[in-house]
């Protein structure tokens, strides 16, 4: 039984957990160090975790660790106060760690213009067919899968352009940006 907490505020789609195969995508990068918006039913195997009752976005996201990725798949309904956050921790750890952070690829919204500070971006081929927690849901059971009717892209702070590249290419288009930052 997924914990009642887990639905306390947003919509469902908020809590829309990241498919197996994609975190085995994430894990070619590196050792994923944080994920900084987790739930119960999180399969994303991060070291260290922030919940809802935490608040990720109160914490310095830097850790003793010399690298590894910071991935975030941030609450749907929220994404424009997670966004400027993690386009800014990404910017200042690039040097030390890859910050990865999942996104619907919505070009023209406001809220997608601080991305742009991302040194390479992965538009995901296809829709993502999200894991979907259901709290009626018995102990153990498969998650349900959810699709999602908007295209989704990965944006990424990184000095390590070929690692992402590898772990990417073959399922979506990986662009690295020329912009000088
Ligand atoms: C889209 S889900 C992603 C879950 C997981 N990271 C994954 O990719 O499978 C986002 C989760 O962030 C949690 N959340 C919402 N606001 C948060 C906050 N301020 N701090 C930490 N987590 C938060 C919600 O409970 C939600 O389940």
């Amino acid at each position: 039984m997924i914990a009642p907490a887990l639905y306390s505020s947003g919509s469902q789609r908020d809590h829309w957990g990241t498919p197996p195969w994609l975190v085995e995508r994430l894990l070619r990068v590196g050792p994923i160090i944080l994920d900084p918006c987790s739930n119960a039913s999180s399969i994303v195997p991060a070291k260290y975790v922030f919940y809802e009752s935490d608040d990720g976005l109160k914490f310095d996201w830097d850790s003793p660790e010399d690298s590894g990725v910071i991935y975030v798949n941030p609450p749907y309904s929220r994404v424009k106060q997670w966004v400027p956050i993690v386009a800014e921790e990404g910017v200042r750890l690039r040097k030390k760690r890859d910050t990865i952070l999942l996104v619907a690829a919505r070009t023209s919204e406001n809220w997608f213009r601080p991305l742009w500070s991302a040194d390479l971006f992965v538009f995901l081929h296809g829709r993502l067919s999200f894991l979907a927690p259901d709290p009626a849901q018995s102990k153990g059971a498969e998650p349900k899968k959810t699709n999602a009717p908007f295209p989704s892209v990965l944006a990424c702070w990184s000095r390590r352009p070929s690692e992402i590249h590898s772990a990417f290419y073959d399922v979506g288009a990986v662009l690295e940006t020329a912009l000088p930052f």
